[in-house]
């Protein structure tokens, strides 16, 4: 079932579209992410859905009803949101528990009700032994946990959070992250995240939506975002990537130095292609003599180490090519070590070239 649905929403600052003709439908209890960079209009998208703004086009329905449309919009108090922020704000003169229970309190819920609602939430987010302590007597991530409670303990119908964990450290961010996902699953609350942070969108979303410049590059579940990105911008921004340009040439792709068989099931016109090559399907092979070995499925090209970073659990290398073009990225192992200058074969396998842009294909299909 539809619970939110927006179409072709957009927000215009004068002549600047901070939103732009976005349109997405969240089912019954699905996690979606709006991920992207600073300044791509994540919030602007959030507060239309909370109520804050009125769009300059297009509506948001809520179980059906329009709440928001550029003829009006139902307030925030009306709508049956809770919205968490970067700065979470708890009060410091009150207890956990009263904390947690402060909205439903205004909203004259019967006490014993109230207290039932309180427990249930503190028990799930693990906060009842802290119930009768102060904000001040609590960790960063405790005080999170808090302002987490708080906004599920009123039962809304979407919860709507901005980057809730980008002012906490690290290790701390994983952790709370897991503790969302947690409490997403035992409630099943239909939940709308902004975070600019992609492993954080991977980590915990149903599906994400990848946006950039006010408009959704791609919309698809994490998996399908990383094994088949359709955009340069999605590839780029979900995990790293060699993304390479080259040309279809019939049953065939050409890039700069190599060339090999297009992907299955794909068909475009001759014309320019972009595809994606993850460095980590790459293999390196050291190279002594002038033979190429034999790696079934594979294309085998003798190239040289640029330059390395050890990351610890992996190697980071940067390849140039012998046969030129521009470079490619790789990840190895930490025990397989080529010295910098060292010369290699560079095996790609054939399946690990995805095509993300099928120029002339797209233009087809318009
Ligand atoms: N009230 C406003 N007036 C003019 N421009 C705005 C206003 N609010 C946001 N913007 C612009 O809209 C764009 C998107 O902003 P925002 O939604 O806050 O981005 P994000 O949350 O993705 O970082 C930015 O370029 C921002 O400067
Ligand atoms: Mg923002």
């Amino acid at each position: 079932m539809t619970v939110l649905d927006l179409k072709g929403l957009t927000k215009s600052y004068g002549s600047f579209k901070a939103v732009d003709n976005i349109s997405l439908r969240l089912e019954d209890g699905e996690f979606l992410s709006l991920l992207g960079p600073s300044g791509c209009g994540k919030t602007t998208t959030l507060r239309m859905i909370a109520g804050f703004i009125t769009p300059t086009e297009g509506t948001i329905h809520l179980d059906g009803e329009e709440i928001s449309s550029p003829r009006g919009v139902v307030p925030p108090e009306r709508r049956h949101m809770s919205m968490i922020f970067q700065s979470y704000a708890i009060w410091p003169n009150m207890t956990v528990a009263q904390n947690v229970g402060f909205g439903l309190r205004m909203k004259r819920l019967p006490k014993d009700r109230i207290a039932r609602q309180v427990d249930e939430t503190l028990r799930v987010v693990q906060l009842g032994h802290l119930a009768e302590r102060y904000p001040a007597e609590l960790s960063g991530g405790q005080q999170q946990r808090v302002a987490l409670a708080r906004a599920v303990a009123l039962q809304p119908k979407v919860m709507l959070l901005d980057e809730p964990l980008s002012n906490l450290d690290a290790n701390l961010r994983e952790e709370m992250r897991g503790e969302i996902k947690r409490m997403h699953d035992e409630f099943g609350i239909t939940t709308v995240y902004v975070t600019h942070d992609q492993s954080e969108a991977m980590a915990i979303s149903d599906r994400i939506a990848v946006i950039s410049a006010g408009r959704i590059e791609q919309l698809d579940t994490p998996y399908r975002l990383y094994s088949r990105p359709t955009t340069r911008f999605a590839a780029e921004f979900i995990g790293r990537t060699n993304l390479v340009d080259g040309r279809r040439n019939g049953a065939r792709l050409e890039f700069d130095g190599f060339s090999a068989p297009a992907p299955a099931g794909t068909g475009g016109a001759d014309g320019p292609v972009l595809v994606s090559i993850r460095p980590q399907t790459l293999r390196l092979v050291p190279r002594t003599d002038d033979i190429a070995p034999d790696i079934p499925g594979a294309r085998v090209l003798p190239g040289s180490v640029a330059d390395r970073t050890f990351l610890g659990e992996r190697w980071d290398y940067g390849l140039s090519l012998a046969t030129g073009g521009a470079g490619l990225r790789a990840a190895g192992p930490p025990e397989e070590n080529f010295e910098t200058g060292s010369a290699v074969w560079i095996a790609i396998p054939e399946r690990a070239i995805v095509l993300v842009e099928d120029a002339p294909l797209m233009e087809a299909a318009e």
